[in-house]
């Protein structure tokens, strides 16, 4: 297990590295990580990740939301890279409960974050238990309100569990999203059809619409609240998001 002052002199290595030194830093020292998939274009991450080793585990939140066009590339990935994506969904009997009391669409009327809790972060927590890391596409250019204080790897400030530091990597923290689509691009990596219509940033369809060219990556989610609370609870605790 890594103490203190490995994470430490760890961070300090990967500080300003490219995203392959990275990951197969990562990979060396994990044999229990998995990549956490949004089906968007953190597609990157596996493309590298699978030049470095084959059997790596990806999972995907599966909040039973997605775009179809989504549900669609998730299989496109799995078949064009011949591995298994696990897909994490949520608490039947709690969302059921959440349903039945608050209909389908709550998330307009008081915010995500009940939803986001059921469908996403509770599903998460259940995966990383099983985990000593988990890599994810987070990256500073996402968003400058939330996502500025992040490295390229930490100790999970909100899935650590007592006895069990959960470490997290962020490969293509220093990439900008214009790095990210000339890799998809140079390396013919399948991306999601929605990227063709106008979404940036791609999450649940009732919660995503596409931006216009001047509006920032993370705008067309969540976009009747306000923008520093565009975080779902996956990398910020939501008592923690600025407000
Ligand atoms: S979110 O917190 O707003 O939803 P975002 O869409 O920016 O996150 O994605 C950042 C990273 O979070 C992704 O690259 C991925 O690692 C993880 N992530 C987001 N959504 C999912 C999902 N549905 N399934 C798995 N991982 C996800
Ligand atoms: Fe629910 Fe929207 Fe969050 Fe998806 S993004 S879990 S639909 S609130």
């Amino acid at each position: 297990m890594m103490n203190t002052s490995d994470i430490e002199t760890l961070r300090q290595e990967l500080a300003g590295k490219n995203p392959r030194y990275i990951l197969k830093k990562a990979l060396t020292l994990f044999d229990n990580i998995a990549i956490s998939f949004s089906g968007a274009e953190d597609v990157v991450l596996i493309d590298i990740a699978h030049s470095i080793r084959k059997d790596i585990q990806v999972f995907t939140l599966d909040t039973g939301r997605l775009h179809p066009e989504t549900y669609r590339f998730i299989e496109t990935v799995r078949k064009h890279y011949q591995m298994d994506i696990e897909l994490l969904t949520p608490d039947r009997t709690v969302l059921d409960e959440f349903v039945k009391r608050k209909g389908l669409f709550s998330f307009y009327e008081d915010g995500h974050e009940e939803c986001c809790k059921i469908r996403k972060v509770e599903p998460l927590r259940r995966k990383l238990v099983h985990v000593d890391a988990w890599i994810t596409g987070q990256r500073h250019d996402q968003s400058p309100a939330t996502r500025q204080d992040i490295t390229e790897v930490q100790v999970d400030g909100v899935f650590s569990a007592p006895g069990h530091p959960l470490i997290k990597f962020n490969p293509l923290l220093n990439w900008k999203s214009a790095q990210v689509w000339d890799y998809i691009e140079a390396h013919q990596v399948p991306y999601n059809p929605l990227h063709s219509k106008g979404f940036v940033s791609i999450g649940c369809e009732p919660c995503t619409r596409p931006i216009l060219p001047h509006e920032h990556e993370r705008a067309g989610r969540w976009w009747w609240e306000e923008s520093t609370k565009k975080e779902c609870g996956l990398h910020v605790e939501h008592s923690k998001t600025p407000s």
